[in-house]
């Protein structure tokens, strides 16, 4: 669609991700990420993912990163939670309801499943209802909420927990 791409990340898209993580964080609204990793900082975690985690990016025909998702083991620690993965997906304004969610979304869950994830789990903010659309139109349920766990620019949010079963 529109010339969009999706591919796995390398350390070498860490300047197009933290372009578009810092246009969210700046909008304020919609991530309880309100600070943003330097580029170093974005590649070196890149870099240090394990086998079983992915960032996929949507790149245009300029190589512009329109937007990401990130499938991180819930827990890095926990084998008894090795099972489950966390998912986020952050496009920049402009391309955000033309589709690349859902394509980025082929490619993640594609990915979750050759890992052996069962389980997949997100935490929006509870003003995002947008992102929650998202999530329910991908298949996610949501099953819990943490109240008053976000503090942006001193206003409160909840997190909405959301999960899928692979
Ligand atoms: C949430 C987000 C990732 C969705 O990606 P997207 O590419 O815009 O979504 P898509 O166009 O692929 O839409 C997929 C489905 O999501 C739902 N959806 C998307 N945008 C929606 C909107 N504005 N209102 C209601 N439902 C919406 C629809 O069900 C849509 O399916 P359809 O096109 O068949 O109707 C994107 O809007 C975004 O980056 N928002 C800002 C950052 C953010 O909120 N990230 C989530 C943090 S947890």
């Amino acid at each position: 669609m529109n010339g969009i791409v999706v591919r796995k990340a390398s350390p070498a898209d860490a300047a197009g991700i933290v372009a578009v993580l810092e246009t969210v964080a700046a909008e304020r609204i919609y991530s309880a990420i309100d600070t943003v990793w330097t580029v170093q900082q974005e590649a070196r975690y890149l870099a240090s993912l394990s086998p079983r985690e992915a960032f996929h990016v949507a790149a245009g025909p300029d190589g512009l990163i329109a937007g990401f998702q990130s499938l991180d083991l819930w827990s890095s620690i926990l084998p008894s939670m090795s099972h489950v993965g966390q998912v986020g997906t952050f496009l920049l304004p402009d391309w955000r309801g033309r589709g690349i969610g859902r394509l980025l979304w082929r490619d993640t869950l594609d990915f979750a499943k050759d890992a052996g994830y069962r389980k997949l789990a997100i935490q929006v903010r509870a003003s995002n209802t947008v992102a929650q659309a998202f999530y329910s139109a991908l298949g996610f349920k949501e099953c819990g909420r943490l109240t008053r766990q976000v503090i942006v620019d001193g206003i409160e949010d909840d997190e909405i927990l959301m999960e899928l079963f692979v």
